[in-house]
């Protein structure tokens, strides 16, 4: 059997876990879903949710990687025979999303090729919708954008380039998509706030509406929001865990990790809101007016803060795109390792192959978001495989590694390792805290789809982007569970 693929430094597997961690998901959806949520209580309900979940699920996809040697459908396997299937249903998670995330990454080539010819012109809101072509609905298709074909297939190239001879290049890559965007996020806070009116949007950010963490709602979204923007629940961190060597620390590193995500979505709506700020001030219309909540909120407010910056409009037009694109890459290439090493560990391929073919498919199936009508789509797909994809496996992992194959045993490991011990408020965290609070959170929230559409969408939307896709993931990790393997035991 060949030799596994391995991180040439601890240094590079933080970075690259790091990497993956922060992402799209820090300045362009972190945002909208704390403004969505309470805004300064969000933030509460985050921490919360970062601490007693997001991290103890950490250390133990680190845990279980690493004892396993094996990316998520393999470690499951090694727990036990018949669990192979829900590895590749986790990957599968992963797979529909960055199918939607390198469609979003295609929206940011297209924003810096359109701030750089300043084509928004007198109308910067119109911008995203004249861009995406965006119909009344989501069986309106619309006519097909070449531009966001053009800029999918960029992220796609970059993508394969970035991971093409895997661990050892990623560890290189890393260096810059994580340290690059962490400076031009700092040039954007320091403009952000320093934009005349920016303490109003900031306020809008940051004053907790403390009723709100009463909602069910507000709660789910915490939850969600955390393990999405740690890559917790994709089998992502299983595989990188997998490619450190024998000696490795795991607590302290899923620490360093888990915090330097959340510091940078905090700062990333630093940028946003303070910008938004600014966009209230120079319209004279109030903060709550001016935000465009949803998934467009990064690409409506910035377009406009953009041209009416008192100068310098293509320089920051272009920074910011070229910050939401490496802050992005490294998550979307991370889930392309994931699916590609557990390919490798079942069947004989090489790892070129591999993700080529991960990479077509999910380039392939992106192009129905392309349409004018896409972003409904993109909405309704994110807002399923969040809520009842990630939830639904890290509620698993709780269960099959809490329980079944025991939760002490991962401790017990990671402790062998790690120069940080954890005790055994970690198997509470992991065994009983988190899964209830899930189990609560993904049955409110099935009972409030059963009340209504998500976000109105006609049913037959809704069933297609979201439950089709929710009922298609086991049954895909079965059948994959089923084809032979090149390890016949
Ligand atoms: N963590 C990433 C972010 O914050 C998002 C992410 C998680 C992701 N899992 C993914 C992206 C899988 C693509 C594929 O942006």
């Amino acid at each position: 059997m060949e030799q596994r693929d391995r991180w040439d430094s601890r240094f590079s597997f933080i970075l690259a876990a790091i990497g993956s961690a922060i992402g799209l998901g820090n300045v362009w959806r972190f945002p909208y879903v704390c403004y969505a949520n309470g805004g300064g209580a969000f933030l509460l309900a985050y921490l919360i949710a970062l601490f007693s979940a997001g991290i103890p699920l950490l250390i133990l996809e680190f845990g279980l990687g690493h004892k396993m040697e094996g990316a998520a459908p393999d470690a499951m396997r090694k727990i036990k025979k018949g669990l192979e299937w829900f590895g590749w249903m986790a990957i599968g998670v992963g797979f529909f999303i960055v199918v939607y995330y390198a469609v979003v990454m295609s929206y940011c080539f297209n924003y810096g090729y359109f701030s750089l010819a300043q084509a928004w012109g007198e109308d910067p809101g119109g911008f995203f919708n004249h861009t995406l072509g965006l119909t009344s609905g989501p069986f309106q298709m619309g006519t097909l954008k070449w531009g966001i074909v053009l800029g999918l297939v960029l992220a796609w190239v970059w993508i394969v380039a970035s991971i093409w001879k895997g661990a050892k290049t990623v560890g290189k890559v890393v260096y810059v998509t994580v340290l690059f965007p962490w400076l031009l996020l700092i040039v954007f806070i320091i403009r952000g706030v320093t934009l005349p009116g920016a303490a109003d949007g900031l306020a809008f950010y940051l004053t907790p509406d403390f009723s709100k963490l009463l909602l069910p709602k507000v709660w789910l979204a915490a939850y969600t929001q955390v393990f999405f923007s740690l890559s917790v629940g994709f089998g992502i961190m299983i595989a990188y865990s997998s490619f450190l060597p024998k000696k490795a620390e795991i607590t302290n590193s899923a620490f360093i990790i888990g915090m330097c995500d959340a510091l940078t979505a905090f700062l990333g709506g630093l940028a946003v809101f303070g910008a938004l700020g600014y966009l209230a001030h120079i319209t004279g219309r109030p903060v709550a007016e001016v935000v465009a909540s949803g998934p467009g909120l990064a690409f409506v407010t910035y377009p406009a803060i953009i041209s009416n910056l008192p100068f310098w409009q293509p320089f920051f037009g272009v920074l910011f795109f070229l910050m939401l694109l490496t802050l992005g890459i490294d998550s979307a290439f991370s889930l392309v390792e994931a699916v590609a090493a557990g390919v490798l560990d079942k069947w004989k391929v090489s790892h070129r192959k591999a993700n080529l073919s991960v990479a077509l498919i999910a380039l392939l199936l992106g192009i129905p978001l392309c349409f004018g009508g896409g972003l409904f789509w993109l909405d309704i797909v994110d807002n399923f495989m969040n809520k009842f994809g990630i939830t639904i496996i890290c509620l698993g992992e709780c269960i099959l590694i809490g329980w079944v194959f025991g939760s002490g045993k991962i401790r017990e490991y990671a402790n062998s390792l790690s120069e940080l011990k954890i005790g055994a408020w970690w198997d509470f965290l992991v065994r009983i805290l988190t899964p209830l609070v899930l189990v609560f959170l993904i049955i409110m929230e099935v009972i409030d789809r059963i009340g209504s559409s998500y976000g109105g969408y006609p049913r037959l939307a809704e069933f297609l982007g979201g439950w089709l896709i929710v009922i298609l993931l086991p049954i895909l990790g079965i059948i994959f569970m089923l084809v032979k393997g090149r390890s016949v035991e």
